[in-house]
């Protein structure tokens, strides 16, 4: 395995023996996994569980063939989701290539990930790229039937016909949607969109390893193969029931006894800024599936050293009901040497041959003593490196232990009925038809 949880931070706030007590605990959320799904809330969604070694292989090779066909005629890629339908995506290509993907593309298109947002300001940005140059877009909702995507959506479509007509406008739109179901899958069949499939069985924000994902990462030119090569490695790693054999049910018990005593945030945090839309997505997977019935640990996140420059102090000395989960990873992308210099003004040279990464290691050494000192307790996930298998290991480690951990938290990890209630607001408020009622009711509290 190319990932590692190393606990020796954890000894001063968990001892193995809490963790070991958790075990029963742990047995009964694997069983609602696997043997006893008939009392398992969210069991219609735990197809991401085999999702690495039985995924549809006629879809996963039309996926590399419309990769293959967006990479040679267009310039630009625009992702059309929200949620589920865009942090994954979006994460796989920053960690893999960088955060600068869209500076530094050769030979791909730039992606630009739209209808997450209702900010007319940066749809009409990236609206005027797309006016100058030859673009493709893959729309992708599960319902098909989410706000900000549709009106993005319709906004880009206008622009795809009015520039290349309607027949071969159609020819550069691609939809990830529902295999029966919802508006954008009946629009899709109207018009005859190339189309691929979310599962019934797994919910958006487990969802990265479909083709939610797989397109948008296919086309920044990474290896798919190799990322669910990663996952269905990860998939053998984590079968087994035990939690002194079984890394990352460890992690979910840790979790849960931490959140016992206390903590109740975890700070997912990483010393490489390409890790900020993976903590964005962690942030999701998690925030919405324990989030539940007054209950869950609150995620949260940080990129060090950045960020101990501003939330430092408050991981050092504020409210002790933090803990941090770094990832940390063996092989930097790339490293730069630090040179000597004859004047030493800036008094560097006692670093003089030295890697930044090797500054960037003693950074992390040095914080995690320095947390640990100030009661933060710390979990240590190590990597290799920033590549695609890599990649494929942390996103199961991550869906699996957000499951387990879920179901031991006592909550469905797989519905998210919190997400309603703006929904329903915002539409009364917009006047949508059949929201009359509480319309009225929205207009009095709000004095209009
Ligand atoms: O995890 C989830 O289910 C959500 O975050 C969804 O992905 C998000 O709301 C988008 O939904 P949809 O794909 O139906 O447009």
């Amino acid at each position: 395995m190319a990932l590692k949880l190393n606990c020796q931070y954890l000894s001063d706030f968990v001892s193995d023996k809490e963790i070991a007590a958790l075990q029963d605990e742990v047995n009964k959320a694997h069983a609602f996994l696997y043997e006893n799904k008939a009392n398992a809330e969210g069991k219609d969604f735990h197809g991401w569980l085999t999702l690495p070694e039985d995924y549809d292989r006629e879809e996963f090779a039309r996926i590399k063939l419309a990769a293959k066909k967006i990479i040679s005629d267009s310039e630009v890629l625009v992702v059309i989701g929200i949620g589920g339908s865009y942090l994954g995506a979006r994460a796989a290509i920053e960690f893999v290539k960088s955060k600068n993907y869209n500076l530094l593309a050769k030979g791909t298109p730039k992606i630009f990930f739209l209808g997450n947002s209702i900010s007319p300001t940066e749809i009409s940005e990236i609206l005027a790229v797309c006016e100058s140059c030859d673009f493709s877009v893959n729309v992708i909702s599960k319902s098909g039937t989410t706000t900000e995507p549709a009106i993005s959506f319709r906004l880009f479509k206008n622009l795809l016909e009015k520039k290349y007509g309607k027949e071969k406008a159609a020819s550069r739109i691609y939809v990830t949607t529902d295999k029966a179901k919802g508006t954008l899958k009946a629009l899709a069949d109207r018009e005859g969109y190339e189309q691929f499939v979310v599962p019934d069985n797994v919910g958006g924000r487990y969802s990265v390893l479909t083709a939610v994902g797989l397109l948008p990462i296919a086309c920044a030119g990474i290896d798919v193969d190799k990322l669910m090569l990663g996952a269905a490695d990860a998939k053998k790693a984590y079968e087994k029931v035990s939690v002194s054999e079984n890394d990352c049910y460890k992690y979910a018990a840790i979790r849960n006894a931490l959140y016992r005593k206390g903590k109740k945030l975890e700070m997912m945090v990483c010393y490489e800024p390409d890790f900020t839309m993976m903590n964005e997505w962690f942030k999701q997977l998690f925030g919405e599936s324990e989030g539940k019935e007054n209950k869950g640990i609150y995620p949260t996140s940080a990129i060090y050293s950045t960020d101990l420059h501003s939330l430092g102090q408050y991981v050092q000395e504020g409210e002790r009901t933090l803990f941090e989960t770094v990832v940390a990873f063996n092989r930097p992308k790339c490293d730069i040497i630090i040179e000597e210099d004859e004047e030493n003004v800036d008094g560097l040279n006692f670093l003089a041959g030295k890697g930044m990464s090797f500054v960037n290691q003693k950074a992390f050494e040095g914080t995690v003593l320095a947390h640990t000192d100030g009661n933060v307790p710390n979990i240590i996930i190590e990597a290799d490196e920033m590549d695609e298998y890599n990649l494929g290991q942390l996103i199961y480690f991550f869906e699996k232990a957000c499951a387990i951990s879920g179901y031991i938290l006592g909550v469905n990890p797989f519905n998210q009925p919190g997400v309603e209630s703006y929904k329903k607001n915002m539409f009364a408020l917009l006047g949508k038809p059949g929201y009359e009622e509480l319309a009225a009711v929205l207009s009095e509290r709000l004095g209009k």
